[in-house]
């Protein structure tokens, strides 16, 4: 196995000295990049792209071609584990991700069975084998799944949803089912990821996009529990080095020490909370990773560098902290935009890190 030449991902997610602050974007390989929108076009659609190992590995690359990105990102998608337990996945044009069998009640869900990763999944884990050939440790490789309440509320509303009312009414109506539900999506999200490690992932991601609708209590109980149950049982070492574990809730700063008291290595947080504030809660306990609101890369070059300096002020000195938006790159933003973005991350983060991060 190579050695890895850019550790900074790993070290400050572990909250360990760097010389500046590592940047890698949530859903860097996409529509916004001419280059993807060429690739997914050869492969047909989104899932072709998904299933073909050569393809997902080739995007996953284009971002780092471009950028200086610290990170590389498994080209993939959450719902491969519904895909993979028979629902049926497709995307409609313009309707993002439908299931042809959505759970419609009891039956359906205690007939769900925990894939096998290396056989109802294993275009993934060969697509990881694959980019970890061609990083030739350039980059450390982020694997990763939805969390268990995230991907219980697409398998039961079949799709996308405003109000999110079918999984709600389970959840409040029949909380035992739910609760078997997200035991078996835990299973699942944890066999998953252990693979990904095995085949060659250097730290993982947990999505729970949807966290953020439910009631603090609720949160706990249907999200964050399965979630560090998962922690619990995650292959945390390969290849001599601790594989960090990022939690991301969106939504759901209100509750960021119960998140943080999961068991990951660092959480991911969107704009809705200043990362100062963010780190005095929980950055006794973990590393952060965020949190630039997506849309100011909307503005000119001149802007950009006055946020990114606003967000890396805002954590301060020291380290234990990751660069990222607070959610996915937009398809339409100006791919030059994200370079002055990377670029401004690393120039203006060397003066919060080294001699002074001892001042504070
Ligand atoms: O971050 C990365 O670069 C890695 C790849 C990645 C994708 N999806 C590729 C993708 C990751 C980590 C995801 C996670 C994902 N997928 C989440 C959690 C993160 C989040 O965004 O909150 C969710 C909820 C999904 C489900 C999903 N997949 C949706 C809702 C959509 C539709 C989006 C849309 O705008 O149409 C997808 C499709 C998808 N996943 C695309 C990409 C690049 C766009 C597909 C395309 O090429 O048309």
């Amino acid at each position: 196995m190579s050695e890895l030449k850019n550790d900074r991902l790993l070290r400050a997610l572990l909250r360990e000295p760097v010389d500046m602050t590592p940047v890698w974007i949530m859903r860097q390989a996409g529509r916004y990049l001419p280059e993807y929108r060429a690739t997914r076009e050869k492969a047909g659609d989104f899932l072709s792209l998904c299933t073909n190992p050569e393809l997902a590995c080739q995007v996953t690359l284009q971002p780092l071609a471009r950028f200086a990105l610290d990170a590389a990102i498994l080209f993939s998608d959450i719902l491969t584990i519904p895909q993979a337990m028979g629902l049926g996945l497709y995307f409609a044009e313009g309707e993002g991700p439908r299931f042809e069998r959505p759970l419609r009640g009891e039956r359906d869900i205690v007939a769900l069975a925990v894939p096998d990763p290396e056989r109802e999944l294993r275009y993934v884990l060969d697509t990881v084998r694959l980019l970890k050939r061609e990083l030739a440790g350039r980059v450390p490789l982020i694997g990763f799944a939805g969390s268990p309440w995230t991907l219980a509320t697409y398998m039961v509303e079949g799709g996308s949803s405003r109000d999110f009312t079918r999984v709600k009414t389970l959840m409040y109506e029949q909380p035992a089912l739910m609760h078997r539900l997200l035991q078996t999506l835990a299973e699942a999200v944890t066999h998953y990821l252990n693979a990904q490690v095995d085949a060659g992932a250097q730290a993982l991601m947990i999505f729970d996009t949807w966290g953020g609708i439910l009631t603090p209590r609720d949160y706990r109980l249907y999200s964050v529990d399965y979630m560090a149950r998962i922690c619990a049982q995650l292959r945390r070492e390969s290849e001599g080095r601790r594989v960090p574990v990022i939690l991301f809730s969106r939504n759901a700063t209100a509750s960021l020490e119960v998140l943080a008291a999961a068991g990951s290595d660092a959480l991911g947080v969107d704009w809705t909370i200043d990362l100062g504030e963010a780190r005095r809660r929980v950055g006794e306990h973990v590393g952060l990773q965020g949190n630039m609101d997506p849309a100011a890369l909307y503005a000119p070059p001149a802007r950009i560098r006055e946020e990114v300096a606003a967000v890396l002020a805002s954590f301060g000195h020291g380290s234990g902290h990751v660069f990222n938006l607070g959610h996915g790159i937009a398809p339409d933003v100006d791919p030059e935009h994200l370079a002055v973005l990377v670029d401004a991350v690393h120039e203006l983060s060397k003066q919060y890190h080294g001699e002074r991060s001892f001042d504070i």
